[in-house]
């Protein structure tokens, strides 16, 4: 059995069906903070098992000890459940903190006390803040953090590093995402962001539903071919697709030290406005839009240099970009057609 923390959330629920399509039985820890438990009956539609589900805090050590106490026979975990937001993690950083590196402890802990040695790790593109060589690779220096969310995953990553060393009977691997993208192709699962949503296809999807009157453009001044920002933007699916390989990887003891990091990105960088106009060709409409000045705390460029991961995982993305974009829009339509039935 896989527990996935944050298993209801956006890139854990897609992760959640890969795994059971791929055969594994899966546990689902997840507090509900960021995303709802009808999650759960979606994933079971989806791929036709139910996981099995836990609400629980993990910032709550005792809890986190009795989840594993309950479950003897979990084998592997990966560790989605964290908070995300940039700009409240500048306006909240203990809340951060305190969640996203408080949780990690008590599940490695826990992880020593039940003998569960092998985990698999949500990392982001963020430790590299604006590399100068582009694309980055997996030895390209992290820079020091420009949010306290960017911190807690380079402390987090530090974590694991110091405690692979400590005990060499655990195996872990970071996944260092790029910009997740794109809901499953049935439409019932997907990004169902809080409130106005701060990422950019949330934004477009909802903009064009005509939920938002307008999307804003955060700059056109960058040092970039149409001048907006670029970004490796990864199919969600695919990047589910990445945890799937890792997790087999650490059970069949392929991994080649006991602590190993993956970018998973496409390896191509798209721009803002490329996001935009690959939208509105794929879902024939028309945004409304507007170029505003840029959002602080953005890099200007980055993307991935993905050979590692295609030669060593094993693992590339798959999807076009056109199929991304139309499957966050169908999702986006499904969902608020369902709200209404
Ligand atoms: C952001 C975080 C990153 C985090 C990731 C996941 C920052 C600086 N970075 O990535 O650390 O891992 O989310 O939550 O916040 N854009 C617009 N208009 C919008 C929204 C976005 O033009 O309404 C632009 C941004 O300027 C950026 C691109 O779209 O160039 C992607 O933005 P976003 O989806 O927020 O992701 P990141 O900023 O790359």
């Amino acid at each position: 059995m896989i527990l996935t923390t944050g298993g209801t959330g956006y890139i854990g629920s897609h992760t959640v069906v890969e795994l059971q399509n791929a055969g594994f039985d899966v546990l689902i820890a997840d507090d509900l903070s960021n995303s709802k438990q009808e999650v759960v009956d979606r994933i079971e539609q989806i791929s036709g098992k139910r996981p099995f589900f836990e609400k629980v805090d993990l910032k709550n050590k005792e809890k986190t000890f009795e989840l594993f106490q309950k479950y003897p026979n979990i084998e592997a975990v990966i560790h989605f459940a964290a908070s995300k937001a940039v700009g409240e993690s500048v306006e909240n950083p203990l809340k951060y903190y305190e969640n996203n590196i408080g949780s990690l402890v008590n599940v490695l802990q826990a992880m020593q006390e039940y003998d569960v040695a092998s985990i698999v790790f949500s990392s982001s593109c963020t430790v590299y803040g604006q590399p100068e060589i582009l694309p980055v690779t997996e030895q390209t220096k992290r820079k020091a953090a420009e949010s306290p969310y960017g911190n807690t995953k380079m402390i987090s990553e530090d974590i694991l590093k110091d405690h692979s060393v400590s005990d060499k009977s655990f195996k872990i691997i970071a996944l260092r995402y790029f910009n997740p993208i794109g809901a499953h192709p049935s439409g019932l699962i997907g990004e169902l962001p809080n409130g106005i949503p701060n990422n950019l296809v949330p934004f477009v999807t909802q903009t064009a539903y005509g939920l938002r009157t307008t999307l804003s453009v955060f700059g056109n001044d960058y040092d970039t071919p149409d001048g907006s920002c670029i970004r490796d933007y990864i199919n969600v699916v695919d990047l589910a697709e990445a945890h799937v390989v890792a997790i087999k990887r650490l059970l069949e003891n392929k991994n080649k030290s006991n602590f190993e990091y993956f970018n998973i990105g496409t390896g191509q960088g798209v721009s803002v406005l490329e996001i935009v106009r690959t939208f509105e060709k794929v879902s024939n409409t028309k945004l409304n839009y507007q170029i505003v000045g840029r959002r602080a705390g953005d890099i200007e460029k980055i993307w991935a240099e993905t050979s590692f991961a295609n030669t060593e995982l094993g693992w590339k993305a798959k999807k076009t970009l056109n199929e991304t974009l139309l499957s966050a829009w169908n999702w986006e339509q499904k969902y608020r057609a369902s709200l209404t039935e």
